[in-house]
């Protein structure tokens, strides 16, 4: 536990998740909107401040490999302690009550809760369904038809889950749970943050 100023601090993100995290964040944003300037032309306006349909049609799958590789890595970082326990099994099926603040009978948490976790497979599986299909369609031609007619119907579904899933994500690491932000920009929590949020993990970093 760190006491470098009054209040102590225990570390919730290395330097290399937050990176890797911010990193993924910013590719995922540019490839979810220039990816919506090709699916509809509705969005043509995305297209216009991206720097026009070309450079977008160029620029999209090369930003979806950048978003797969880092991806990749946070899978790396991640995916052991993102094993859901039996007590994660449960929280999901009680979590209605952590919905509603309600914290009786919500079994304790690691370091991620089960919602995390979940968030976690869900961007997992549709980036590798979207690097897929993805790589049919940056090469048609060089595709069978039927894997094509696949790809095109495949890929905006899984970026549809995936966005869904990242505008849950958003709402609730920014506005539903306060110190969640400081802790992926800063690094670090208060201890009693980590008791109240995730009191297993606090009980294993804290053992001494
Ligand atoms: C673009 C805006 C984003 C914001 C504001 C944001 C914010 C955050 C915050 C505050 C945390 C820490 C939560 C905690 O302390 O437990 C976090 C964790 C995480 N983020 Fe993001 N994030 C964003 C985008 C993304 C994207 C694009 C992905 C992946 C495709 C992603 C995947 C994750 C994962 C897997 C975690 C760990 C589990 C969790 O806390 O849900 N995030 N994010």
């Amino acid at each position: 536990m760190k006491t470098t100023d009054a209040k102590p601090r225990l570390e919730r993100f290395a330097a290399h998740e937050r990176l890797i995290h911010w990193m993924t964040a910013i590719s995922f944003v540019y490839t979810g909107l220039s990816g919506t300037a090709l699916w509809s032309r509705r969005m043509w306006w995305t297209a216009a401040v991206l720097g026009g349909g070309e450079t977008v049609r160029a620029w999209h799958p090369i930003g979806g490999m950048i978003f797969a590789l880092l991806l990749a890595l946070m899978f790396r970082n991640w995916a052991k302690q993102m094993r859901l326990d039996a007590d994660d099994r449960k929280w999901l099926l009680v979590s209605h009550k952590y919905a509603v603040h309600e914290e009786e009978g919500l079994p304790e948490s690691g370091r991620f809760n089960a919602g995390q976790k979940m968030l976690f497979w869900l961007q997992s599986s549709s980036a590798l369904v979207l690097f897929l299909s993805g790589a049919v369609l940056w090469f048609p031609e060089l595709m069978p038809r039927g894997l094509r007619l696949a790809a095109v119907l495949v890929h905006p579904l899984a970026a549809v889950a995936s966005l869904g899933g990242i505008i849950v994500h958003i709402y609730m690491s920014t506005l539903v749970v306060p110190g969640a932000l400081r802790a992926m920009l800063r690094g670090w929590v208060r201890p009693a943050w980590a008791a109240s949020h995730h009191a297993k993990w606090y009980r294993e970093i804290t053992r001494s």
